[in-house]
Formats: C-alpha cells, sequence, structure tokens
C-alpha cells in the first residue's frame, strides 16, 4: 500500500484541522523558504533569487536542509507541518509535490497561474507535478537532468580520449585515466548519488523504453530482467573507478575533485556545472559535458519547483509574489544560467546561456518531441518516494558489495519495490 506522508505524523492531522499556524515566524513582507541548495554553485543561484525578492521589498527567511535530492529536506518538512507551522515555500521533487498536494496542506496558485498564463508556457512533463486536482500548487523554477557526465578538459587531453559516446568508450576511457595515476570517477558514496548513476546506467544499457517499463511503469518482469541484471554488472564495473574515500562524500567535494584535475570524470546532474562555474571554470576549455555514452537523445529529468503551503492570510501576499519572481522569464533565465539547469517555461531564449546550458536546452526540446523525456528515478520523477527509497536501498547495498551477486540485487530490487507499492 502506498504510505502516505502524513500517516507518520497524525499530530499533523490535528493541528491543521484546528488551523494552527503558528504566528510570528514569517510576517507580512518575508517569506520563509526550506531548500536543500547549499553547495557553492547552489548557493550562488539561490542569491539571484534572494536578490530579485529583496528588490521587490520582500525579506528571505533561510531554512537550508543540506542533502541532495532533498531526502532530509523532507523529513524536516514533515517535522514543521506537523507541528502546523509550515514555510511559505519549500523546495521539491515530482511525486513528492502530489504525495503533499494530496494532504490537503498546499496553496492554490490558480488564481495567479491564469493571470500569468503559466499554462501555455510550462511543459506538460512539469505541469504533471505542478498541479494538483486542476490547480496550481508549485511554481517550477527550473528543468535540470541526470543523464550528464563532467569531465576535466586537460585530463582528458593528457590521456588523449575524447568524450566517448557509447558504455565501452566510456570504460576505454576510464581506463586510460586510472593508468594515468588519477582517480578516474569522482563520485560520493550516497544512496541518492549511486542512484543518480543508476538513472544512466538504466538507460544506456536498456534503452528509453526499458527504462519506461521499469523506473515508471515499474514492471515486474522488466526490473528482473537480465538487462537489469546488466545494469547491476555495469554498476560494480564503475565502483571499481572510484577512490576509497568515496563513502559520504557530498557531490561537490566530488565536483571539486574533477575541477582540480585530481579525478577526470563525475556522473552528475546539471548542477554539477553550477560548481564548476562558481569555481570560474568554462565549459568547452576547462571542462566538457557530455550526455552519458549510449543515452544521447533521451532526457532523465528533474524539475525543482517551489511548492506554496498553506500559511495563512496575512502571509499570502508575499507567497504570490514569490510565485510570481520564480515565474518572470527574466528571473528563469538569470537564475538558471547560474544554477546549471535550463528554464522550467518555453519561452526563454537561450542566448544568455553557455554551450552546455544551450545543449540542455535543445537536448529537452528534442527528447520531449521524440517522446524520450523521462522522470529521472533518483530526482524522484519516475515513481513515488516509497518506491524511490526502496530502490536506493537495493542499489546502495549493491554498490558497496553487500548483496552479493547482479542475479540476487534483480531478485531484491522486484520485491523491494512490490513491497512499497
Ligand atoms: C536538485 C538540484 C540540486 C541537487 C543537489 C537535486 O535533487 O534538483 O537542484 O542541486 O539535488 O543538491
Amino acid at each position: 500500500m502506498r504510505k502516505t506522508l502524513l500517516a507518520m505524523t497524525g499530530l499533523a492531522v490535528l493541528s491543521l484541522a484546528v488551523g494552527t499556524a503558528v504566528p510570528g515566524v514569517a510576517h507580512a513582507d518575508e517569506v520563509e523558504v526550506l531548500h536543500w541548495w547549499t553547495s557553492g554553485g547552489e548557493a550562488a543561484a539561490l542569491g539571484v533569487l534572494k536578490k530579485d525578492l529583496e528588490g521587490k521589498g520582500i525579506t528571505w527567511l533561510d531554512m537550508p536542509v543540506a542533502g541532495g535530492g532533498g531526502t532530509q529536506a523532507m523529513t524536516v518538512l514533515r517535522a514543521r507541518v506537523s507541528s502546523g507551522n509550515p514555510p511559505t515555500a519549500v523546495q521539491m521533487l515530482g511525486f513528492d509535490i502530489l504525495d503533499w498536494a494530496e494532504q490537503g496542506v498546499v496553496a492554490d496558485l490558480n488564481e495567479t497561474a491564469t493571470a500569468g498564463g503559466w499554462d501555455a508556457v510550462v511543459p506538460a512533463a512539469l505541469q504533471n507535478f505542478s498541479k494538483y486536482d486542476g490547480k496550481w500548487i508549485a511554481a517550477p523554477v527550473n528543468v535540470h537532468s541526470t543523464n550528464w557526465i563532467w569531465a576535466n578538459k586537460a585530463v582528458l587531453d593528457q590521456v588523449g580520449v575524447a568524450p566517448p559516446t557509447d558504455w565501452d568508450g566510456l570504460i576505454a576511457a576510464l581506463d586510460k585515466i586510472k593508468a594515468a595515476g588519477l582517480v578516474a570517477l569522482a563520485h560520493g558514496g550516497q544512496p541518492w548519488q549511486d542512484a543518480t548513476i543508476f538513472d544512466s546506467v538504466v538507460l544506456t544499457t536498456g534503452g528509453p523504453d526499458f527504462y519506461k517499463k521499469s523506473m515508471i511503469e515499474l514492471d515486474p518482469e522488466a526490473l528482473g530482467s537480465d538487462t537489469m541484471k546488466t545494469v547491476f554488472d555495469r554498476m560494480a564495473q564503475l565502483r571499481s573507478y572510484v577512490d576509497p574515500n568515496f563513502p559520504g562524500r557530498d557531490w561537490n567535494l566530488a565536483s571539486a575533485m574533477v575541477i582540480k584535475g585530481e579525478a577526470g570524470m563525475q556522473i552528475m546532474g546539471d548542477w554539477a556545472k553550477g560548481e564548476f562555474i562558481n569555481a570560474g571554470k568554462k565549459p568547452g576549455t576547462d571542462f566538457v559535458c557530455f550526455r552519458f555514452p549510449g543515452t544521447q537523445g533521451s532526457v532523465t529529468f528533474n524539475s525543482d519547483q517551489f511548492v506554496m503551503f498553506e500559511v495563512g492570510e496575512e502571509r499570502r501576499a508575499a507567497q504570490v509574489e514569490l510565485a510570481n519572481a520564480i515565474m518572470s522569464p527574466d528571473f528563469q533565465s538569470a537564475f538558471n544560467v547560474v544554477k546549471g539547469s535550463v528554464p522550467a517555461r518555453t519561452d526563454v531564449s537561450d542566448a544568455a546561456f553557455d554551450d552546455c546550458g544551450k545543449k540542455a536546452m535543445l537536448d529537452l526540446k528534442e527528447a520531449a518531441a521524440s517522446d524520450q523525456l523521462m522522470g529521472s528515478m533518483a530526482h524522484g520523477h519516475s515513481a513515488p518516494a516509497s518506491v524511490k527509497n526502496a530502490m536506493y536501498d537495493v542499489i546502495t547495498n549493491h554498490f558497496n558489495g553487500g548483496i552479493a551477486s547482479s542475479e540476487e540485487a534483480v531478485t531484491q530490487l522486484v520485491a523491494a519495490v512490490a513491497a512499497a507499492q
């Protein structure tokens, strides 16, 4: 059975029923925003939003909760809603948005969305998560994608490899970097990072139809197939290119290893670009971005959306201002240039974006047109959190050698996904 968020927090139902928002936490001209943008690049992007709001006379009350993928942030949010004191807005991904909407605790943005014409400019794939019961409940700030590799250009030149275009080419490139005495693959051993690699390995191994069947439709046959065994074999193979200090490492520290030339590449969503840019590095000169080999033409996306919570009349005007600021085309350009993502609106020019950003925008458009735009499992856009977390457990356990074989990993994956639904 699908586990609902508030089932874990019975108290919340009580406090909401009596409408007990604790007054005085955020005032009329303030917005309190819960997010997990704590790395250098993320903080720089967030600064663009804060500045925009300050210009409108709105004060930003920051509520950062570190942890990519937002797992810890969602735990903190549950506690806040339970105590009847939700933040004004919360950074959120995919199915988590719908789960919260189902609890009846989010605000209705329909009036301002209609006035702003959001329906016409936000792609359907995003609207699936921005709306609940036909009503807008979230403002999408970007579109990221997970099937990317970020490589140090000098390292690639030193070992004489061009960006690979298929799995064998990737392995050959990693071998050369390793042979040169460098860390071939910069990685942080955290479940969401292991799962981020998994997105791409599923896609390159089985193709888009297999990705849809296994990660989105959760088809037991696809999850238990020989193709999925190969996926786990390949995860184990990638594990052999990671340095011994990888457990627990934050993703941005892995990016820093590539930035400094200690490591060759990192498999990571395009928020990694924010770290390179923040370090003053230029695409094409200092680093190279390319689609995970064998996934060209497809995009596994995730969109950061700001979900507005029911906060009471006195805080409502600032909340609506925040939503409108996020949806402004100029803001979407300025913010996403820094963040590494692309705009959530289709009517924003790519003029201000670097080559990686331009490619991301084009890839997104083409993938959507050819039905190869698919939600990222690792970042909550392919299945609800209960299923995602069940997958995380098996993927991470296997990556760390806790599951003896790919056969056993596949058996556990099928069972874990079934139990989580
Ligand atoms: C978010 C990104 C964020 C990344 C790492 C992803 O889930 O969508 O905005 O930069 O996590 O924190």
